[in-house]
């Protein structure tokens, strides 16, 4: 039995709706209890909360009540109720569970609930309370900050519905809101920071101090909460930390000003919805990104998108949003989308601006379409009492990415402005107004960290400085404390987060902190990085002087520990090492004056690092009241690196306006030289220290502008536009972060440059920028940005080592509409929007760069200068001009390469392959000029044969501009006219194809050559500077394979095969003719590839041969990893593999393999081996892939779109496969998560693949119904669907598209789980998904038939459950007829007999068994309707024909004559063979003459054929092509008598025995009789292939055919 605690507490309570129902303090469960039983009488008490907090803090409650019901003796009891935790329990099912166990549990009217928990607890029991026996009291026990500050008070209660967050609810007002703060101590730190952005937003609305409380002591509010309170500190007063005190106080002055908000407007008809500041666009936000993203993180970047809005509408200035955004980023919070928290999330890409834009219109608080926002006027206040109607348009340009500056005249010219202050004069300023005495107002300061840690620093200290905001933050408002510092209490730090400037301004200012015992001390410290940036020099100078410095912990860096003496810095002389950093000078500079002792400060360690800062602090100092000398050398009067500082105290100006940044301030001037206008701004001129301020003088003036300069303003006008001048050479050294604003204006400065500044060597409209060589290491390279940048207006510039020069255009000439990418570089960005003032069209890309100096440009541009900007939403579409997609397949190809690459080879294969004309340039050449090439080099020289060559190239395409292969010289990229012409070609008409081979074959085989001309150089060198021109103007290349000398003739025979098909797939495949794709993909038939993960592909060659291997069977595509590809053995991450490697593996890969290539470069983040950043590597690459004609490219949806959808520009036939992977096991199949991933691959990818990882097997089933949901939707894409991992294996075996397979033979699995292609069978097959089926032989006799064999070998291979059996009848009867009509059928093989008389029993025939009149093999082909029918296919002519081409290289034309000896059935499928394999002419003997003229009377005219009486007369049309159909019986018995004269044809020919025995027949021996030159095909190669075609047309495989010919050829030397 529990014991009662005491329920003593210090409470401090907040008025709500006219009652004291806020109760706050610490570790208040006992009182809590106590309250409630004590004013809340009931019959029940009813806890409801979610598990997560049950777990931690339930048992207390229920102890207190057991033990106070029991000590009061009341009749009552104690229950409670524990739910899942998450945002689902808040849905009707959520509420009607509680509401079951409330009616179980027989709880009356009288009960009381308690919430206990979240903002979701709250929501969900608050309504519950609000309908449960029409109503009941309630209360409310928040335990989350959000919960705290927001959800509990106010009274809204809520459900959500798939329709929407909290549509269903009521207002229903708890008895009590019990505010524990203890329990944020088990609160994760996320939720905490969740909390706080509702917090910072009350604070932002309403009470400015509050704010500045937490802008400045945001490490304390998270150091209270991550420290547990032990033995329930904090309970009461005496023993409350201050920090608790202080987490105390943020919480009830947040929740003080919501209730006294809902108290004014219980039911939010206006000022109630100040509380949605930040909530218009950060629920349109979280919408997209829930539930990933917190409510708090969606409104914290809402917050300073309205922020932005306000500002933008002019109501709001740039320092509120700049303290706004750093508050808000101390919680933790993300303030942009950009935020990598959100930016990582595939759901980040649904972030349109339409998007949330539609979203927005449905808010609650919108009056009709107008969408409403509230508008912050200054921190802690609101332009109007409500949320105010903002535009579309506004809200639009808030949200955009891009912006556009409309070009025009600024309307407020003449512009007067002050441009942001500069961050070296606000530091130094705002340190010495915190030493000085008196006030100081101010002005222009630019806030930033280190700003911004330079005042939070003054807090702690209880008689420093002072600091308060003025003008809505315009002006701060110092409150000098003289210097006299006093040391922070025990255990607080000074953390300066990563603010340098602010870490060595202050270590010194820390030395000046005196105590009365010389006991305390000042630990200053930073984060991370902060703890690695360097410090010594400082501390050691401090060290001597006599301070007590110490490392806390790295040598060198904060944290540091300095100690508080009671006299304070000692002062005198000081030796310091200043060529590291200019800061420490100017640290002690600062402080010197409160030293004990005059300073005399001495800089060591020879060269002192950028004086001009040095001199600044100086100056500074003077105006606060303290003059520095420096020493001189009485001699020489050189100056010395000795300073002077009195004692004394600086004296506050009542005013300081922070000098103006001088680089900053080059864009507007710069605005008004281009566009002929007059800006002054009113804080920088001729005294400035600061080096870009001799921008105006040094280049604007030269320009022909007019410049006046007083000591503190500068005033430019331009002269009319287009009459800026070229000012030839200008050194920026002094100015480098101008240059670029000097860039932009040289672009357009076309009057010629004066005569005293031209220069010798360049033309008069030359801006030569010099002393600018650091510019390359900044935020980008600087000099390649603007060359590149500038390049898209068309203008030129030429690089230099030190600089650049820009020749100036008259500004019409510029090309309007360039889309200036900023590298994230604020001053390029700045820059081109200058350019943009003039040009039409310029879109800055990336509007939000500027951030870093000068946040509200966009807003200064359209308020103080007068120039519209318009937010741009840049389009994802790819460009369709260049995407090739309207090109003519048909349109002719070019190629070129080293002579001796194979080109004309290649060309003529490429030319017969596709049917085309082949045109070789040199020869269209010789026949112009009438003389060879060599003679014409000879006669004319090298110059006027390439100029010849370069002249004639149009002309041939011209006259060829289709179905012709034109071969080019390769030294036709000699010329840049040339290239040009080919440039052009391959981007508008058609390939233009770089054949290559490895250059030592070339030159070897040059060696001997002399028909053409000699090379004048080295071949290697020719070749060297020839390849990049290859490279440049080819659309396409095609890597020539020159395989080893054959060792026999079928392996020769084979080689020049592999290269025809080769040839002939590449060339199909890039001018799209016919596409090497896969056609199941689109047909939504299962289909397969198998991940190739060798390191070396050429090495694996025999593996991929399908004559040697079944590694490839039932596979539809080979996916070649290239991140694994390596020379070195066994690739290891990160792995970039070279070049010229991954082309050589590439060739051969396509050389050995006919079958789709999936080209993929997996990156470490999604499971493969290549750097996760080098994104340019990475798209090289993949261009390779598309260039060399791969099929299917594998692109990851998280690199940059906007690079992918260049790359699906230029990718011809080929697709692109859009993949997502998952490896975390977190991505769930439903929901918005997966939604976005699938519809961001859809816009990216032809093919859509997305890969999580299963963590059950019901994962896959979701998986599962997702891709058969995308499936239904319209025009949706094929999708590869896979989890991985062992829980997986079932979606490998569901998913249809595209299933990555392994096999036993391949070193490793891909991926986790991946299964091969033969279990994948058995796997669809024990699921019901493959059902066993039945084929059949049908003739007689039939028991010798290898078939059986033959095919039953083949599903063993690909894991078939299928059987093949004999069936053997005299007729086709009824159990033919039955059989065929099984269910379970597959197919039948036919034969004799039964070959004509089958054909009625079957509802179609195909056009080939029409003709040839015979049937062999039966087809069930299941409809559209599902009904099956059956199809009579005739394979036989297709083994004549596919034998005939696989054993021979011999091709025929229209020219040539086949014959076939007999006229049977065998013989119509030899007729339909011969003319498919292109005979003009077919002779055909039989010994019944009449058989044979019938049978050619049947054939259509054109297949002309001619019945011959006698086979030895002949000798006239010699045939190149014999098949023998008669069985050899027939010739050994004498029925039939061959003549030699039918071998009578020079060249020979093949020769096809269809009899199946003996092997050798006569007909066979006569052939090897007659003449060498006749390939023999013998009866089993022919049953053999006709067998492989049947199983593919059964199966839709690809046959195995090694293990096939294998099982068959044993099969027939056995029996
Ligand atoms: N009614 C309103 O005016 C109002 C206002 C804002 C938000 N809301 C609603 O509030 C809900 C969000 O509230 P939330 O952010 O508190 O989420 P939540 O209730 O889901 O809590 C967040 C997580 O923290 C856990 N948790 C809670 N207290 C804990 C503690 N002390 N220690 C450890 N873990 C703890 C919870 O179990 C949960 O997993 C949303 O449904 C939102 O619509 C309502
Ligand atoms: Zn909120």
């Amino acid at each position: 039995m529990a014991t009662i605690e005491s329920s003593m507490a210090d409470i401090q309570k907040v008025h709500i709706l006219g009652k004291e129902a806020i109760h706050c303090g610490f570790h208040l469960i006992p009182y809590i209890v106590e309250t409630v039983l004590g004013s809340l009488p009931a019959s029940t008490y009813v806890l409801v909360t979610d598990t997560n907090v049950a777990n931690l803090h339930l048992h207390k409650f229920s102890d207190q009540f057991d033990a106070q019901i029991a000590a009061r003796s009341v009749q009552a009891r104690f229950i409670s109720h524990v739910i899942p935790p998450g945002e689902t329990s808040k849905s009707r099912e959520g509420k009607a569970a509680i509401e079951d166990f409330l009616l179980k549990n027989a709880c009356t009217r009288d009960t009381v609930i308690l919430a206990l928990g979240g903002g979701v607890i709250g929501d969900l029991v608050g309504f519950v309370a609000a309908t449960f026996m029409r109503g009941v009291r309630f209360v409310q026990i928040p335990t989350t900050l959000l919960a705290m500050v927001d959800s509990s008070v106010g009274g809204k209660t809520a459900i959500d519905t798939p329709h929407g967050k909290n549509l269903i609810g009521a207002f229903w007002q708890p008895e009590y809101i019990f505010i524990d703060a203890a329990f944020l101590e088990t609160l994760p730190t996320r939720e905490f920071s969740n909390g706080m952005a509702e917090v910072v937003k009350t604070a932002a609305i309403w009470n400015a101090d509050e704010f500045a409380a937490l802008e400045s002591r945001s490490s304390e509010i998270f150091a209270a909460i991550q420290t547990p309170s032990q033995f329930n500190a904090g309970r009461t007063l005496s023993t409350r930390s201050e920090a608790q005190a202080l987490l105390l106080q943020v919480i009830v002055g947040s929740i003080s000003v919501k209730a006294h908000i809902v108290t004014i407007d219980e039911r939010e008809t206006g000022l109630r919805n100040l509380v949605n500041f930040g909530h218009t666009i950060g629920h349109a936000i979280e919408a997209v990104v829930t539930p990933q993203i917190l409510h708090g993180e969606c409104v914290s970047i809402g917050m300073i998108l309205e922020a932005e809005i306000a500002r933008l509408l002019g109501v709001l200035g740039q320092v509120a949003v700049g303290r706004l955004t750093r508050c808000l980023k101390a919680y933790n919070l993300p303030v942009s989308v950009h935020d990598p928290r959100i930016a990582s999330l595939p759901t980040s890409k649904l972030l349109t601006i339409d998007r949330l834009l539609d979203i927005m219109k449905v808010d609650k608080k919108n009056a009709g379409p107008a969408k409403k926002v509230v508008l912050l006027s200054r921190i802690g206040a609101t332009h109007e009492p409500k949320a105010t109607v903002v535009p579309d348009a506004v809200i639009r340009k808030v949200l955009s990415e891009a912006v556009t500056v409309i070009a025009g005249t600024p309307r407020n010219s003449p512009v007067s402005m002050a441009t942001p202050g500069s961050k070296s004069i606000s530091n130094r300023a705002l340190v010495l107004a915190a030493l000085a005495c008196g006030t100081c107002r101010l002005k222009n300061l630019l806030h930033s960290d280190d700003t911004q840690v330079m005042m939070a620093a003054s807090w702690i200290s209880k008689y420093g400085a002072t600091f308060a905001w003025e003008d809505g933050g315009d002006t701060l408002v110092v409150n000098g404390g003289e210097g006299a510092l006093t040391p922070p209490p025990p255990g607080k730090e000074l953390y300066l987060g990563n603010a340098g400037t602010a870490a060595r301004f202050l270590t010194t200012v820390c030395a000046l902190v005196r105590s009365e015992d010389g006991t305390q001390s000042t630990v200053i410290t930073g984060n991370a990085r902060m703890k690695q940036r360097p410090i010594g020099p400082l501390v050691d100078a401090l060290l001597a002087n006599g301070t007590d410095v110490k490392y806390q912990e790295n040598e060198g860096s904060l944290p540091l520990k300095i100690k508080a003496s009671t006299t304070g810095f000692a002062g005198g002389h000081i030796r310091l090492a200043a060529s590291v950093s200019s800061q420490y000078v100017s640290s002690i500079l600062l402080c010197a004056p409160y030293a004990a002792q005059p300073v005399m400060l001495e800089l060591t360690g020879g060269q002192v690092i950028s004086q001009p800062y040095i001199d600044m602090t100086i100056a500074m100092m003077k105006t606060f009241g303290i003059v520095v000398t420096r020493r001189k050398d009485e001699e020489s009067g050189k100056l010395l690196d000795i300073y002077d500082i009195p004692t004394g105290k600086y004296v506050n100006p009542p005013e300081y306006v922070i000098e103006s940044d001088a680089s900053s301030a080059t864009y507007p001037l710069a605005i008004a030289a281009i566009t002929g206008t007059t800006c002054t701004l009113t804080n920088i001129g001729s005294s400035s220290l600061q080096g870009d301020a001799g921008f105006a003088k040094a280049v604007l003036e030269p320009m022909g502008c007019t410049v006046e300069q007083t000591e503190t303003s500068t005033t430019v006008t331009g002269p009319p536009v287009g009459s800026l001048q070229a000012i030839g050479l200008v050194d920026m050294e002094p100015m480098t972060d101008a240059f670029l604003t000097a860039s932009v204006l040289a672009a357009v400065a076309c009057k010629p440059v004066s005569k005293e500044r031209e220069l010798p060597d360049a033309p008069s409209n030359t801006t030569r920028i010099l002393g600018i060589a650091n510019q390359r290491v900044k935020e980008c390279n600087r000099i390649r940005a603007m060359i590149d940048q500038l390049a898209k207006f068309g203008v030129q510039t030429k690089e230099l080592d030190d600089g650049l020069e820009v020749y100036g255009l008259e500004p019409s000439a510029l090309k309007n509409g360039a889309s200036i990418h900023c590298y994230d570089d604020h001053r390029v960005a700045m820059a081109f929007s200058v350019l943009g003032s003039l040009i039409n069209g310029t879109i800055i890309e990336e509007k939000r760069c500027v951030e870093k100096t000068w946040p509200n440009w966009w807003d200064d541009l359209e308020n103080k200068i007068g120039l519209s900007v318009d937010g741009v939403e840049l389009s994802s579409q790819p460009d369709a001009s260049t995407s090739g997609a309207g090109r003519d397949p048909e349109a002719s190809v070019l190629l070129f390469g080293m002579r001796g690459s194979g080109k004309t080879y290649l060309g003529q294969i490429a030319a017969s392959e596709l049917g085309w004309e082949y045109v070789d340039a040199d020869q269209y050449l010789e026949t112009v000029y009438k003389m060879t090439c060599k003679d014409f080099v000879v006669t004319h020289g090298w110059d006027e044969f390439r100029a010849t060559e370069t002249r004639l190239l149009p002309e041939i395409i011209s006259l060829k501009p289709t179905r012709t292969i034109i071969s080019l010289g390769g030294g036709i990229v000699e010329t840049e006219a040339a290239r040009d012409i080919l440039k052009e070609y391959a981007k508008t008409k058609g390939p233009v194809v770089h054949i290559s081979r490895d250059i030592r074959q070339i030159v070897e085989y040059l060696t001997n050559e002399t028909e053409r001309p000699a090379y004048s150089q080295e071949i290697e060198e020719v070749f060297a500077r020839r390849k990049p021109w290859f490279e440049e103007c080819c659309s396409h290349r095609f890597v020539s394979i020159v395989e080893p000398t054959a060792s026999s003739s079928d392996e020769s025979l084979r080689q020049i095969q592999r290269t025809s098909r080769e040839v002939g797939t590449f060339f199909r495949h890039i001018t799209g003719v016919s596409p090497n794709l896969s056609p199941k993909v689109n047909l939504g038939q299962r289909s397969y590839f198998l991940s190739l993960t060798f390191p070396d592909i050429v090495a694996q060659k025999d593996l991929l041969d399908e004559n040697r291997s079944d590694i490839l069977t039932g596979i539809d595509a080979v996916e070649l990893r290239v991140d694994l590809l390596s020379p070195h053995g066994a690739a290891k991450q990160p792995n970039v593999p070279p070049r010229e490697y991954v082309i050589q593996q590439l060739a051969w890969l396509k050389h050995i393999t006919n079958l789709p290539v999936v080209y993929t470069v997996r990156t470490i983040a999604q499971g493969g081996a290549f750097p996760d950043k080098a994104h340019e590597e990475l798209f090289a690459l993949l261009e390779l892939g598309i260039q060399m004609g791969t099929e299917y490219i594998d692109v990851e949806t998280t690199l940059p779109h906007s690079k992918i959808r260049k790359l699906a520009a230029r990718k011809g036939a080929s697709k692109l496969i859009a993949s997502y992977h998952d490896w975390s096991g977190d991505l769930r199949w439903f929901g918005t998560e997966i939604e976005a991933i699938h519809t961001t691959a859809s816009s990216l990818g032809d093919i859509v693949k997305i890969v999580g990882k299963a963590n059950s097997l019901e994962e896959n089933m979701e998986l599962r119904s997702f891709t058969k949901s995308v499936k239904k939707a319209n025009q949706s894409k094929p999708i590869i669907a896979i989890n991985l991992g062992e829980q997986g294996q079932l979606s490998r075996i569901l998913n249809e598209t595209f299933t990555p397979v392994t096999h036993s033979q391949l070193p490793v699995a891909a991926a986790p789980g991946q299964l091969s292609f033969s279990q994948i069978q058995s796997g669809l097959h024990l699921l019901g998904q493959l059902p066993a089926k039945r084929f059949y032989l049908f003739g007689n006799p039939i028991s010798k038939s290898p078939s059986p064999t033959l095919h039953n070998s083949g599903f063993h291979v690909l894991g078939l459950p299928h059987h093949y059996e004999l069936h053997q009848t005299e007729t086709v009867d009824e159990s033919v007829r039955s059989i065929i009509r099984s269910p379970t059928f597959g197919g039948a093989s036919v034969t004799i007999p039964h070959k004509l008389t089958i054909m009625e029993a079957l509802d179609e025939l195909s056009p080939a068994a029409k003709l040839i009149g015979a049937v062999n093999t039966v087809i069930p082909v299941e409809q559209a309707d599902g009904k099956t029918i059956l199809l009579g296919d005739n394979t036989d002519w297709q083994g004549i024909r596919n034998s005939v081409l696989s054993r021979s290289a011999c091709r025929w034309t229209a020219q040539d004559t086949g014959l076939i000896i007999g006229a049977g059935g065998t013989a119509r499928a030899a007729v339909y063979a011969l003319n498919q394999l292109g005979v003009g002419r077919i002779l055909l003997w039989n010994r019944t003459y009449s058989s044979a003229t019938q049978l050619a009377s049947s054939f259509p005219v054109e297949y002309n054929i001619t019945a011959l009486t006698d086979l030895s007369d002949i000798s006239n049309v010699p045939p190149s092509i014999i098949i023998g159909t008669v069985p050899a019986s027939a010739v050994t018995e004498g029925g039939v008598k061959l003549a030699p004269e039918m071998f009578g044809c020079r060249q020979g020919g093949v020769v096809v025995e269809m009899a199946y025995r003996p092997k050798v027949t006569p007909l066979l021996e006569l052939a090897s009789k007659a003449s060498s030159k006749w390939t023999q095909v013998y009866g089993v190669d022919v049953l053999l292939e006709q067998g492989l075609r049947q199983f593919e047309l059964w199966t839709t495989l690809r046959a195995p055919r090694r293990a096939i010919t294998q099982s068959v050829t044993d099969f027939y030397n056995a029996v």
